[in-house]
């Protein structure tokens, strides 16, 4: 018997049958049912109405999704626009959630005017990288003491093998592994005492996982070993294997480095080998679609995620955090890609705030670890 667990399961239970303050909702707090196992986040823009009461019911950190990212916050190259962030971060320490900063650098979602003027060569590397080490000091400056947990470096890794360890992006061509290693000691000189973390995707993929290592090793040897590193963790029904996520958990630690599943979501459409995921307008007449979700796909969701928190369960004490990619599924990103309007379901609460067997499934995991 696994007495945080037992302790845990008391809390839940009493937690289920008292009415949430918030209203009508009686479920169990998801961050008070794991507070002995991980953190539990969202990630998410500022939200409001019941959106804000599943954050304040379930979450303990929230992620900036897109509010802290360069492009919003960089309309120019000199200008900060920075009503929104700080608008988000006062929003999330008014609910009392930790803010975790996300992303100081990625290949997507950077300003136009520098993403344009890097690919023309209109920049010079060092000018890029004088551009960006002051984006980086400034930011994670006006947040020190605030922000503890930063991702710094997003999806930088190459997906395929054979070539180059780093993705084919502006940032790479113009300045290879140096704005890696750049983007992390502009960070920690602007906060000694944060929590850096590299993020990507795919790394239940054994060869891009050698790719990370690697790259983890040219930090490491620079004297900036990052603190963790983040799982995105957005996946399907079918993919990735429950062993290809295990795999992925135990050698990250392995390698000493705490994980941090960043973006959880569970797509209900499996991306088809081949699919053409370019292609963006979703066509009703021809497309695979739930409005609303079948009850045997309902089914095969809440079965996912209870096979993934049992794993999550197993190895809690290499995860730190676990972080949903929005708060319910109607705010979720997967409503618009890679098919732009096709309805997805992929998260915990549906589109009127309310727990689905998805949910159930992940608290009744706990309460078999507490029988253990
Ligand atoms: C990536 C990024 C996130 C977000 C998602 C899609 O995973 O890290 O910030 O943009 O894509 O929403």
């Amino acid at each position: 018997m696994n007495a945080a667990h037992l302790f845990t399961c008391a809390a839940v239970i009493l937690s289920a049958s008292a009415k949430s303050s918030a209203g009508p909702n009686p479920e169990p707090s998801l961050s008070g049912s794991f507070a002995f196992d991980f953190a539990i986040g969202f990630g998410t823009g500022v939200v409001s109405g019941d959106s804000e009461e599943l954050v304040r019911r379930h979450a303990s950190t929230v992620t900036s999704e897109n509010s802290l990212k360069p492009a919003p916050l960089r309309p120019d190259r000199d200008t900060w626009n920075w009503k929104n962030a700080d608008a988000w971060v006062a929003w999330a320490k008014s609910l009392g959630k930790e803010p975790i900063g996300h992303t100081l650098v990625w290949c997507y979602m950077q300003p136009k005017w520098l993403v344009d003027l890097m690919e023309k060569k209109g920049i010079s590397r060092a000018d890029a990288l004088a551009w960006q080490d002051n984006h980086i000091r400034t930011l994670v400056g006006r947040y020190r003491g605030e922000i503890k947990t930063w991702d710094v470096v997003n999806e930088a890794l190459a997906d395929k093998a054979g070539g180059s360890d780093l993705r084919d992006d502006p940032w790479s061509n113009l300045c290879g592994e140096d704005y890696v290693i750049q983007a992390f000691q502009s960070a920690r000189a602007a906060d000694p005492s944060a929590r850096l973390l590299y993020n990507d995707y795919n790394l239940e993929q054994p060869d891009k996982r050698a790719r990370l290592f690697r790259m983890l090793d040219h930090l490491k040897a620079a004297g900036l070993n990052p603190d963790g590193v983040g799982i995105q963790g957005h996946w399907t029904l079918g993919s990735p294997s429950i062993g290809d996520i295990e795999a992925a958990i135990v050698e990250i630690y392995a390698a000493g480095y705490p994980v941090h599943i960043t973006e959880l979501d569970v797509s209900v459409y499996d991306w088809e080998p081949g699919a053409n995921l370019q292609r963006r307008d979703f066509a009703p007449a021809s497309d695979l679609a739930y409005e609303k979700l079948p009850d045997e796909i309902q089914q095969r969701l809440a079965d996912r995620y209870r096979d993934i928190f049992r794993l999550f369960l197993k190895h809690s004490d290499k995860i730190e955090r676990v972080t949903f990619w929005n708060v319910d599924d109607g705010l979720s990103w997967l409503n618009n890609w890679p098919l732009r309007g096709r309805p997805n379901h992929p998260l915990l609460f549906d589109r009127q705030q309310q727990p689905k067997p998805a949910f159930q499934a992940v608290i009744s995991e706990l309460s078999k670890e507490a029988a253990k």
